[in-house]
């Protein structure tokens, strides 16, 4: 494996990382609120294409805000090493999450572009539209609609809970662009992360080579009864959605222990109508979030979680209208990206632990169309999706470094 002597600029990449986190920035805390396609996403993107543009790139959008920024110069015909992640953020995000896919992969680029080394191949980095899926699910939407695994046109008419449409939005903020979907197939494709979960830090390891990501089930479920008065309605006589979405809650999170290994559960989203004191709800809006390594028992969780909820349904008289929201199967990376990974941590003198990621990430969706791994860095105490989120200098450098080595290498290798 080629020997590089080339290494980030930490500084510039924690300036870009704070500039960025100032976009949405929630008052008294790091923490930042982008939600997709609002006015804090915009000026997130507008923010980042200047340094993209700034570096002289070409940068392309598609017709769902995907934007991508290729080193100029090269033959039509070769195909880039890509790299890139995400700027949209959950509601109560930090500076980390996917803004260090992004603005490592940028920082790679502009430390090549400076050394002045010729590559036989271009790098390009991108960022693709609603990551989180927090604000229009399913959540890796513009990653899907890029390799081709949901219709345009499909994505462009999810709506958000207010009822505006991910195609008028893009309107709005002026990303819908003209790049062909499905988007250009990358000769490879590797995304730098924080771990967003506390194993690297508890086994005091830098890198975490990531192996796959585990398979993602969102339902959401509207349960509709009968609002009356808290007061004068006995027990025995009530149709309670709020009831009924508590039991649910409690029994996702007993089959977790049942089923044991890997399997996680969350209810992290319910939503009461009319949420007064003393009123019995009419409706429960509420999401369900299962994950498992293993698709086998994923499906079984699935099959339990359904079957009880219409029982509590039954019982209590209560009314059931059920929406997936996500699924997508557990992803294995490919095995020659992954072994890059590793040597190139080891090439750096840093410690690394193979491992699976919890969370849904861009580079799954890739790993449908080209050899496709990626690289984890610390979380401080494992936390993550809260405004608390941090990753020390030291490991930010050293997992952009392996990035910039990860994709040095595969711009040699032939798949
Ligand atoms: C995306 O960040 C997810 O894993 O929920
Ligand atoms: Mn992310
Ligand atoms: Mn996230």
């Amino acid at each position: 494996m080629t020997v590089n002597v080339l290494r980030i600029d930490i500084d510039r990449l924690l300036r870009r990382l704070l500039e960025l986190g100032e976009v949405g920035a929630i008052e008294g805390t790091t923490g930042c609120a982008r939600l997709a396609l609002t006015d804090e996403d915009k000026a997130g993107r507008d923010l980042v294409r200047s340094w993209m543009e700034e570096l002289g790139l070409d940068i392309t959008t598609d017709g769902l805000g995907n934007v991508v920024a290729t080193m100029p110069g090269f033959d039509p015909a070769l195909a880039p090493v890509m790299t890139g992640s995400h700027i949209d953020t959950v509601g109560t995000g930090g500076r980390y999450d996917g803004n260090l896919g992004v603005l490592a992969g940028l920082e790679v680029i502009e430390t090549i572009l400076t050394s002045g080394r010729a590559l036989q191949r271009p790098l390009a980095v991108g960022w693709f539209t609603d990551e989180e899926g927090a604000r229009f699910p399913p959540d890796m939407l513009g990653s899907l609609v890029y390799v081709g695994g949901m219709p345009l046109e499909e994505a462009l008419e999810i709506t958000d809970r207010d009822g505006f449409s991910v195609g008028d939005e893009l309107d709005r903020i002026g990303y819908r662009g003209t790049a062909p979907i499905p988007g250009r197939i990358p000769h490879a494709f590797v995304e730098l992360h924080i771990e967003q979960g506390p194993v690297l830090e508890d086994e005091d390891i830098t890198i975490g080579v990531v192996e796959g990501v585990q398979g993602i089930s969102w339902t959401e479920l509207t349960l509709i009864g009968q609002s009356c008065h808290a007061g004068t309605t006995p027990m025995r006589l009530r149709h309670d959605p709020g009831y009924v979405a508590a039991d649910i809650t409690t029994f996702v999170r007993r089959l977790t222990c049942e089923l044991g290994g890997t399997q996680v559960a969350t209810v992290g989203s319910v939503t009461l109508t009319p949420n007064l004191v003393n009123v019995v709800p009419s409706r429960a809006v509420m999401i369900v979030d299962l994950r498992n390594t293993d698709d086998e028992i994923l499906q079984q969780a699935e099959t339990r979680f359904r079957g009880h909820v219409a029982q509590v349904a039954d019982v209590e008289g209560v009314g059931v209208e059920t929406r997936t929201l996500a699924r997508f199967e557990p992803v294995a990376f490919d095995s020659r990206v992954i072994d890059i990974v590793e040597q190139c941590a080891r090439g750096r003198g840093l410690s690394s632990k193979r491992m699976p990621s919890g969370a849904g990430h861009d580079a799954q969706m890739f790993a449908r169309i080209c050899p496709t791994a990626m690289i984890f860095t610390k979380s401080v105490n494992g936390i993550s999706h809260n405004v608390t989120e941090f990753t020390e200098p030291d490991d930010l450098e050293a997992g952009a470094n392996v990035l910039l080595d990860v994709m040095l290498e595969l711009v040699t290798r032939e798949f």
